[in-house]
């Protein structure tokens, strides 16, 4: 047996119906469809038009569909009987966004889209559960650890995303040569890391997207550091607070080929050099001899990894070297752009996805105290490791998590509060559909509006208009209403006038003009 439960809402205001109409609305159920979707509602509807919604629960047998025990209404019965009781917490690693976190999220969300307007590009959006063959990677990455995969009730092997740019690259392929190159694309969507849980990092986040494909050169690259940078300024973090370290996994690459690492293994010692902050370098030694790079060679990379400067770079690689003629194009326009100071060229970046190609980098806050802000990078072949041509890509993930944590310990995060125009308050019963008019009209002019959808005291409105912050009080009396008015309260002025309801309407219009 299990409960079930179905929720209808009635709306009052129906201009046709005879005053003091009364409805019985019964639902019919089909065994088949019995499922709980039981209902039985009663709505008056009268001159005063009550509002009404009920809950029914039936009991449902769940092999034959039948229902053994009669629907009962919560007003007439109580609460339904407790079938289990639960924990009141997300999972572990998720959240709730209650009020005051949502307007957080939406208010980070606006930046992030305005941003990302500013620069031209177009939103996307693709399905949290994937394939998870479009996650699965060999290259012993911590992220193809991490997921949430199952096999769902057809037998399918699916996976949360953990990110988004192997969805990225399943729509571009699947559009083919009808997508006209470049494509220029962000998005902001869920993902799923079974992650160990430190400061800023979650098992779901919410990432901001920005990948440009088609673009060979680091033309592409600059584009996004400057978006990134364009956003960090916005909320008001500026380069004291934040810097980008870049490099080019190019660098890496050289350094494979000059001691002979066969380039089968190059995302896999990427993925494996990327640890040399997180565990010794001995275990990192240890785990790129399991790769097969010599001892000579190991101690020559992760040397190499300790370069800072351009001028050191370019000695170690030599002039004619692709990555340092990448990394100081990249240099030369972000200082075209203005925003160079915000970049540090930082050979121990690598970053831990084995997709990388050439540019990485990461920002980071200059205290030290946070994980990685957001990260991206250059993926000219992920394309083709999904059957498709190569195509020029670069791009970056942006969390939600860590910047919040930093706007917070450096006291810029916005106050958000919802905003209120105006509380109408019918203050007898019978004025309700004039109340309902009134919010209406003045909701049409584009205000907020909160009706009050109860009989309150007025003491009770007040101090409901207070807790709101609402900015004007709209209060519906019988004497008022005959005269074609109704009494507007200024809430932080204290004034209050009588006025007609055009009069009202009018001066709404023009304040959300
Ligand atoms: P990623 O470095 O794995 O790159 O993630 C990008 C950003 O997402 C991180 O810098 C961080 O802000 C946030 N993030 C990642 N994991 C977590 C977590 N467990 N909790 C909270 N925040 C997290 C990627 O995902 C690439 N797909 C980015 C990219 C896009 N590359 C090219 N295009």
């Amino acid at each position: 047996m299990r409960l079930a439960c179905s929720r209808t809402a009635c709306l009052a205001s129906i201009p046709w119906m005879p005053s003091r109409a009364s409805i019985v609305f019964r639902a019919h159920i089909s065994p088949s469809h019995a499922a709980g979707l039981f209902q039985t509602q009663s709505l008056q509807l009268g001159a005063s038009c009550s509002f009404s919604e009920h809950r029914t629960y039936a009991a449902v047998d769940a092999t034959s569909g039948k229902i053994t025990e009669p629907g009962r209404g919560p007003a007439s019965a109580g609460p339904p009987p407790v079938v289990e009781s639960i924990d009141y917490n997300p999972p572990r690693g998720t959240r709730d966004f209650p009020p005051d976190e949502m307007r957080l999220r939406s208010w980070l969300f606006q930046q992030f889209r305005e941003v990302s307007r500013l620069f031209a590009f177009e939103e996307v959006d693709f399905p949290v559960l994937e394939s998870e063959a479009l996650f699965v990677r060999k290259a012993g990455e911590e992220i193809t650890q991490q997921l949430y995969n199952f096999e769902d009730k057809g037998g399918r092997r699916v996976s949360l995303r953990p990110e988004l740019t192997p969805s990225l690259a399943r729509l571009v392929l699947q559009k083919g040569k009808a997508l006209p190159l470049p494509v220029k694309w962000f998005a902001i969507g869920q993902c799923w890391r079974y992650e160990r849980m430190t400061r800023g990092r979650r098992r779901e986040h919410y990432q901001w997207n920005m990948d440009i494909l088609g673009i060979p050169g680091v033309e592409a690259e600059v584009e996004l550091l400057s978006a990134i940078v364009t956003f960090f300024k916005k909320v008001g973090i500026s380069s004291n607070d934040v810097g980008i370290k870049i490099s080019s996994r190019k660098v890496l690459q050289s350094l494979l080929e000059r001691f002979e690492v066969p380039p089968g293994s190059f995302a896999a010692v990427c993925v494996v050099v990327d640890k040399v902050e997180k565990i010794t370098r001995k275990e990192v030694e240890e785990e790129l001899l399991k790769l097969g790079v010599l001892k000579d060679a190991a101690d020559g990379i992760l040397n190499a990894l300790s370069v800072r400067s351009l001028t050191e770079l370019e000695g170690l690689l030599g002039t004619e070297s692709e990555a340092v003629r990448d990394l100081k194009q990249l240099f030369s326009l972000a200082n075209g752009y203005g925003f160079a100071d915000w970049l540090v060229f930082d050979a121990s970046v690598v970053r831990g996805l084995a997709y990388y190609t050439g540019t990485v980098f990461e920002g980071f806050d200059k205290e030290g105290k946070l994980r990685a802000i957001c990260g991206g990078g250059r993926y000219d072949r992920l394309l083709s490791t999904f059957g498709g041509e190569d195509t020029p890509a670069c791009g970056f993930g942006f969390g939600d998590a860590v910047i919040v944590e930093l706007l917070k310990d450096r006291g810029l995060l916005p106050s958000l509060q919802q905003e209120i125009d105006f509380i109408v308050f019918p203050l007898e019963e019978v004025l309700r559909p004039q109340a309902g008019l009134v919010t209406t009209k003045l909701r049409e002019a584009g205000c907020v509006v909160e009706l009050i959808l109860e009989s309150k005291k007025m003491k009770w409105a007040f101090k409901h208009a207070e807790r709101l912050q609402a900015k004007q009080l709209v209060l519906l009396g019988s004497s008022e209403w005959e005269r074609g008015c109704v009494r507007v309260k200024n809430l932080s002025s204290r004034e209050e006038e009588d006025i007609s309801i055009d009069e009202l309407i009018t001066k709404a219009n023009t304040s959300k003009e």
